[in-house]
């Protein structure tokens, strides 16, 4: 049986690396990659956000009636971190190392404390109560297995 945990815990792992190839990319000055790698990550934690905000959430509202709930400062949480992913990527724009790094360590800080939150919470509750909507969210969102 496909795991909510499993597939969404992952793709957090998978960014995580990115940004850290970031860092060592600004660390030693190769814009070039730095630039590559932000765009990656950028793209990456978007389309993320997009598969909870616009797959996970809304079932999970459905299925459990909560809509003022966990959903919902998630979805407050990923509008900062857009913010904060935007400034990063204009300190990469500008070549700004200390910008970079600065800005880097909220917004990774930040993302952590996010991704904890899902990992320990919601994806566990997520994994609960929907078992029976695995297929729905297999179309919602690319990559996440259909069936078992
Ligand atoms: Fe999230
Ligand atoms: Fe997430």
């Amino acid at each position: 049986m496909a795991s909510i945990a499993d597939f969404f815990s992952g793709q957090h792992r998978a960014c995580d690396l990115v940004f850290e190839d970031m860092e060592d990319a600004v660390g030693s000055a190769d814009w070039p990659r730095a630039t590559e790698l932000y765009q990656q990550l950028s793209r990456d934690t978007l389309q993320h956000f997009s598969n909870e905000e616009e797959g996970l959430f809304p079932l999970f509202e459905d299925k459990t009636g909560m809509q003022a709930g966990p959903t919902q400062v998630m979805r407050g949480e990923h509008a900062e971190l857009r913010e904060l992913l935007q400034r990063l990527g204009e300190a990469v724009e500008s070549r700004d190392q200390d910008a970079v790094l600065g800005t880097g360590e909220t917004f990774f800080l930040f993302l952590q404390q996010h991704n904890v939150k899902e990992e320990q919470v919601l994806y566990p509750m997520a994994d609960q109560v929907l078992q029976d909507s695995l297929g729905e969210l297999a179309q919602r969102v690319a990559g996440f297995p259909a069936g078992d």
